[in-house]
């Protein structure tokens, strides 16, 4: 395949991964040469200097979500951490304590690892319903929870369809059976201010590529009280208090920091109401043409700013996406489930029919995307509906 510039895409997929910060990319550009040391090395200069980067990166996440640096695990993203919160929790938990619910629109990193446990270490895993607007159901949530349960874990933002969780009143509802609250917050600091999640839960998950920092590096918060109720997933030197050995990378490390001092300076709340008011523009844009496009998921009051979903009837969504290359970038559901031939179990979870399912398309928007891009991605929309209705009419004629 010929290497296109993604620059010159409209890139309309931040939910799968998002563009460097510049700010980010200053910041880790000297350590990948001039200043390489292990930060572990604790006998000399080059290490106290790399140790006082990830010093400085760990309070800038900690900031973000409101923990304390000791409660900041790095991993090699939100995958790992969430492996690491349900993996280590159930390992190490008493017998009484045998179940785990998780919410039925959870991404696939979560649904795959409590159906592992279910498997192997004999856990019974509870789906928690959720509403056409992908938000949990509250009510069933509540008839699930007894001192049976070891681990609620629910997304803060939903990857595909956008739907941000009443977190605060999920937490509340644990409190009485004493149950704790993993939450998968890898899409939630571009929608939302988190200087309250660790109040409000027990475990949580970030991963830096989605908050314009580098890929392969993420984040587990472990409230530091619980901290030895997980099992490592991988074992070795004892770094990071024993809970995740091996040598952090250090630039990495500072990417993900700068990304997260980005997400608490003041501009981030005109961030978001701009990429929000970009995102309806795209979408009245695209409801404003002859074809039909139905919002899939969340009301725009609780959905992430930058997301949305829109169902294109008597379309398929891949022969849309193919005709679009290369000039615009969007995917059918997560990257991580696409190329796999099943509809997507979150829009399956809000009611969606298979048909209904196939025709959907999430299109997500960010910093960087501006209003002429937004005027030019609909058009393209457009013109490519347009062209696939004459080539179908063609072959049925
Ligand atoms: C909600 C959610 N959780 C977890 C992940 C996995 O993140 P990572 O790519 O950092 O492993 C993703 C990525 O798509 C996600 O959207």
């Amino acid at each position: 395949m010929k290497a296109v510039d993604s620059r010159t895409i409209i890139y309309s997929d931040y939910q799968a991964t998002t563009p460097l910060d510049p700010l980010v990319v200053e910041k880790m550009n000297p350590l990948w040469s001039d200043s390489f040391g292990n930060p572990h090395s604790s006998d000399h200069i080059v290490g106290w200097q790399a140790a006082k980067v990830v010093t400085a990166a760990t309070e800038s996440i900690a900031t973000l979500i409101g923990a304390d640096p000791d409660e900041v695990i790095f991993t090699s993203g939100a995958t790992e951490a969430n492996n690491l919160a349900l993996l280590g929790l159930a390992r190490r938990t008493i017998k009484k304590r045998h179940r785990i619910l998780v919410s039925a629109i959870e991404h696939k990193c979560i649904l795959e690892t409590a159906q592992t446990l279910e498997k192997q270490m004999g856990f019974t895993v509870d789906m928690i319903p959720v509403d056409k607007q992908g938000r949990i159901d509250l009510g069933a949530l509540e008839r699930l929870l007894d001192e049976t349960v070891l681990v609620v874990s629910a997304m803060a933002v939903n990857n595909e369809i956008g739907t941000i969780q009443d977190i605060p009143k999920i937490a509340s509802l644990l409190e009485s059976h004493g149950i704790l609250f993993h939450c998968d917050a890898a899409q939630a600091p571009s929608a939302m201010d988190l200087r309250d999640l660790a109040t409000h839960t027990d475990l949580a998950s970030l991963s830096a590529h989605k908050i314009y920092g580098p890929q392969g590096i993420g984040a587990l918060y472990i409230r530091r009280d619980i901290q030895n109720q997980v099992e490592p997933l991988i074992y070795g030197g004892n770094q990071q208090e024993g809970l995740r050995s091996g040598t952090v990378p250090v630039a990495l490390c500072a990417g993900m920091g700068a990304a997260c001092d980005i997400l608490t300076s003041p501009d981030i709340t005109e961030e978001r109401m701009r990429v929000a008011k970009y995102r309806d523009t795209f979408v009245e844009l695209l409801q404003d043409s002859s074809f039909p496009v139905i919002v899939n998921g969340p009301d725009v009051e609780n959905r992430h700013p930058g997301n949305t979903n829109l169902q294109f009837p008597n379309f398929d969504a891949h022969e849309i996406l193919a005709a679009l290359q290369p000039w615009l970038a969007a995917s059918t559901g997560s990257a991580c489930t696409s190329g796999t031939p099943q509809p997507s179990h979150v829009l399956n979870a809000i009611g969606l029919t298979k048909d209904q399912s196939k025709s959907s398309i999430r299109f997500s928007f960010g910093r960087f995307t501006s209003n002429d891009e937004i005027e030019k991605a609909a058009l393209l929309v457009h013109g490519t509906l347009d062209h696939l209705e004459s080539e179908s009419y063609k072959k049925s004629a």
